[in-house]
């Protein structure tokens, strides 16, 4: 194992490396506004949600590495302590890509990036109409996390307002995962898609809790054939079957196939002697 200090990088290195590794990253679209009424936005992806109640999300514009000036919109929350923050999809990563680039303060990119500006229910920021989730926030309060370039600036907002757009609907009316398509940043150019294609899911523990990897027969445990992954699936049953083990690697293949269609009772029948 390579092992590093962060100190032993330089602040470029470091930033690489923690969004590479950091990733998949939600991205927020910020839409401000400064004391004068102009507009900004800007796709911040140092971003996530921290509490459902009170409904809390933290977005970080940071100190640029390359010069240590600070961004419009930290600029901006400062001033009138409102933001939008839009929930990025693919059908406008490429022009929230354009709304990142560097325009001068009184340049709106709403503009720039042809995305469409929309009166907010409560705050004086646009809501953002391409977005398929928009929420209204105010900021609680901003935290400086330092002085130098790379120095985050954690803005600490409350959702006061949600938008949903009908057609990333289900038919119950809930916000559907798979139409989504949410998009997400990883280090570098490199982006995520979350669609059909590569969405997944793995169901909860059991309310009543599993074996754990610890007390699988060692016939099981020690299988050439089975992945952590489909070790994890057996040790979450509610008690070990009684009898013995088979060490036959092709059932224990069988085992693995009714696995992957998340069969576990199954799939231990058919350890069993
Ligand atoms: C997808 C994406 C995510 C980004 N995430 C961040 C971020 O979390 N923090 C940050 O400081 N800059 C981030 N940036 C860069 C800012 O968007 C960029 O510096 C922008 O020009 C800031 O605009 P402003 O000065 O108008 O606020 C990101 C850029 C892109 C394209």
């Amino acid at each position: 194992m390579k092992t590093i200090s962060p100190k032993d990088l330089n602040n470029l290195q470091l930033q690489t490396l923690l969004q590479t590794a950091i990733a998949p990253r939600p991205i927020a679209l910020a839409s401000t506004i400064d004391a004068e009424g102009n507009v900004n936005l800007s796709p911040f992806s140092f971003f996530n949600l921290f509490s459902s109640n009170p409904p809390v999300v933290i977005f970080s514009p940071a100190r640029r590495v390359r010069d240590n000036t600070t961004k419009h919109t930290l600029e901006n929350v400062l001033e009138v302590p409102e933001v939008v923050i839009g929930i990025v999809n693919y059908p406008i990563v490429q022009q929230i890509s354009l709304a990142s680039t560097e325009y001068g303060k009184s340049v709106n990119e709403f503009v720039k990036s042809g995305l469409t500006m929309k009166d907010a229910a409560l705050i004086r920021p646009k809501i953002i109409e391409e977005c398929p989730v928009n929420f209204e926030c105010k900021v609680l309060e901003i935290k400086h996390l330092g002085t130098e370039g790379g120095a985050g600036n954690l803005v600490i907002c409350e959702i006061i307002k949600i938008h949903l757009h009908e057609k990333y609907l289900n038919d119950e009316g809930s916000l559907d995962q798979i139409k989504l398509d949410l998009v997400a940043r990883l280090g570098g150019n490199w982006y995520a898609r979350n669609n059909k294609s590569n969405l997944f899911e793995v169901p909860k523990p059991l309310v009543t809790k599993g074996i754990g990897f610890d007390l699988l027969p060692n016939e099981i445990k020690y299988s050439k054939i089975f992945t952590g992954n489909d070790l994890g699936m057996l040790a979450n049953i509610e008690q070990l079957p009684e009898g013995n083990f088979t060490v036959d690697e092709n059932l224990h293949g069988e085992a693995q196939k009714l696995l992957q269609g998340n069969n576990i009772e199954k799939a231990w029948e058919t350890l069993i002697l």
